[in-house]
């Protein structure tokens, strides 16, 4: 088995590789003037498994081409069986058709996958009118969960938590992880106005006075369903807030706009940004043993 980072999985295939006592290396990615990707493998791939690490942030649509370029490039090259381990996978949310003529993007990227992989694995995928990986993809797709990583942080280093939840589809991390921690938990509501735009409300009687508040997520990507959700709740008496989220994305500044209302933000490393600070190679290399 050979692991090899992608562009964007270069922050976790050492720590993966080192593990699980494996050899690594990593493509070779470059950009023609024109904004054509020149791919190239610097390893012997005949007859191995190969394992490509790639997490889809930043130039999402270039790594998505870069992927599919470097598994048919790998198949073409005589490997035996190509992986995916995508710490991050992109364009889950648009899984619906929400405004007639719109595409469903999800649908049209899982085609691609399946017939590039053997194997998918995603942490924490934004699943959200599908239960199950196999839903979306053919081929075998296997889901890791971050919630466990996430409670042992709050256990950690966070006492009197409260977990708050900001829309109805954070239960699968906000309620799970106050689920493991045994600690009580909320979910708000969220209306989505624009892509940018969303507008919480507290619909329930929800008592966070002196407590440390977490507000727990998949993803953070403009900032604006925390920074809406901070606003709200800080009106009720709590003693700190926090933010722990598996993807920071970032975008829009969103770093800087969500530190100015004096919230401690962490993220895991399927993104590497400067919270990035829960390690999440652990559970990758254990998926990858069992299966
Ligand atoms: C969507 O429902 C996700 O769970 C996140 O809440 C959402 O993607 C966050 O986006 P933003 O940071 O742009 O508000």
């Amino acid at each position: 088995m050979k692991i090899i980072s992608c562009s964007h999985g270069i922050h976790l295939t050492k720590k993966i590789a080192n593990k699980l006592k494996c050899p690594s290396s990593q493509i070779q990615v470059s950009k023609f003037p024109d904004g054509e990707l020149y791919i190239r493998f610097l390893t012997d791939v005949k007859n191995q498994n190969i394992i490509l690490i790639q997490s889809f942030y930043g130039n999402i649509n270039d790594c998505i081409i870069e992927t599919l370029f470097a598994a048919k490039t790998a198949k073409s090259l005589g490997a035996k069986k190509i992986t995916l381990v995508a710490p991050y996978f992109p364009y889950l949310r648009q899984d619906k058709r929400f405004k007639s003529g719109e595409c469903i993007s999800i649908k049209i990227l899982a085609q691609y996958m399946d017939q590039a992989f053997d194997k998918i694995y995603i942490l924490d995928p934004h699943l959200h009118r599908k239960n199950k990986l196999s839903q979306l993809f053919k081929t075998k797709s296997y889901l890791l969960s971050s919630n466990f990583l996430i409670s042992e942080y709050i256990k950690k280093k966070i006492s009197n938590p409260v977990i708050i939840g900001p829309d109805n589809e954070s239960y699968k991390w906000a309620g799970k992880v106050a689920g493991i921690l045994g600690c009580p938990s909320f979910i708000l509501s969220k209306k989505r106005l624009t892509e940018k735009k969303v507008k919480i409300t507290i619909n329930k009687k929800i008592s966070i006075k002196n407590k440390n508040v977490i507000i727990v997520d998949d993803i953070i990507s403009t900032g604006n369903t925390i920074i809406q959700s901070i606003k709200k709740l800080k009106k009720l008496g709590a003693k700190k807030f926090y933010c722990i989220a598996v993807h920071g994305i970032f975008s829009e500044n969103a770093l800087k706009r969500i530190k100015k209302l004096n919230v401690t933000i962490i993220t895991t490393n399927s993104i590497p940004n400067p919270v990035s600070k829960i390690d999440i190679s652990g559970i990758i290399v254990e998926k990858l043993r069992l299966k």
